[in-house]
């Protein structure tokens, strides 16, 4: 198989793993989460933003794909020249809009639209972050981010499956292995295939994610693994638990939690 038969393949098993174990796939999945994308614009010692803002000139557009709630659409934007955020989540959009507002933000224009159907305009950089790991037919997608950049295209990615921290937990509470989404380590395959050689720039890794308590945290871990209450599942999600959950400074964990590991590829485009 080539490496973009590959990237379709582990992306279908997961998607259809998924559907088994959630039933009916909401409309938009993000509803739950969107608040979580929304960033104060203004913050500093992001080394993402930071490592991203390096790549801008104070002329260029920028063309976000799948920008969610503009956590780093808006800090970019004032960066540059202006940001076209693509981004097919209404609760996503929401976010995005309601923070764009709030601080006062009027360079950012909103495609509500899916990559790579998006009628939209190519711009100097194009930018996709942490979202290819869902994209089933990656080449179209990667080859529309290439075309539509005029100087460079910008893709992050984490150097593991984003939800790959609760994998070991599928087998405790499903008795099945999760079949894991690509990642960087299959996206580089990808893009030599699609004969684009990057520059890969490896980020601080982020430490695993925390919870405000206990309750919050078998919540959250629940619904990532389509689990309902006051059902054999729940209780086994809750006896696994049981013994990893550990609280240090009010902040509730689970031990042994690998971090995630972004990072930036980076490719020209000019001809
Ligand atoms: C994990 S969020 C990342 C948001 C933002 N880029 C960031 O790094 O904070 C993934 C986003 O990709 C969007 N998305 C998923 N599939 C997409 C597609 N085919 N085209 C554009 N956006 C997509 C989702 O709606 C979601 O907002």
């Amino acid at each position: 198989m080539s490496a973009i038969e590959i990237w379709g393949e582990m992306v279908r098993l997961e998607h259809a793993q998924s559907d088994r174990m959630r039933g009916v796939r909401p409309d938009d999945h993000w509803t739950q989460c969107a608040p979580q994308f929304k960033a104060d614009p203004h913050r500093s010692g992001d080394t993402l933003v930071d490592a991203l803002r390096a790549h801008l000139r104070p002329a260029d557009t920028l063309l976000d794909v799948g920008a969610g709630g503009g956590r780093l659409a808006l800090p970019l934007a004032l960066a540059c020249q202006s940001v076209t955020a693509v981004e097919p989540s209404p609760s996503m959009c929401a976010v995005l809009r309601a923070t764009a507002r709030e601080y006062n933000i009027a360079n950012v224009s909103i495609i509500p639209a899916g990559w790579p159907e998006a009628d939209v305009a190519p711009a100097d950089v194009t930018l996709c972050s942490h979202v290819v790991y869902v994209v089933e037919d990656i080449a179209p997608f990667v080859h529309k981010l290439h075309s539509h950049a005029r100087r460079l295209a910008l893709a992050v990615l984490f150097q593991s499956p984003p939800q790959s921290q609760i994998y070991p937990l599928w087998e405790q509470v499903h008795g099945e292995k999760r079949h894991p989404l690509p990642s960087l380590p299959e996206f580089l395959p990808v893009l030599h295939e699609l004969g684009i050689q990057p520059q890969v720039t490896e980020l601080a890794a982020q430490p695993p994610r925390g919870y405000d308590s206990a309750a919050d945290a078998i919540e959250s871990i629940a619904s990532r693994l389509y689990v309902t209450p006051n059902t054999d599942a729940m209780a086994r999600l809750e006896q696994a638990l049981a013994d990893s959950l550990h609280e240090t400074g009010g902040v509730w964990q689970v031990r042994g939690t690998q971090p995630l590991r972004p990072c930036l590829v980076a490719w020209p485009t000019a001809a």
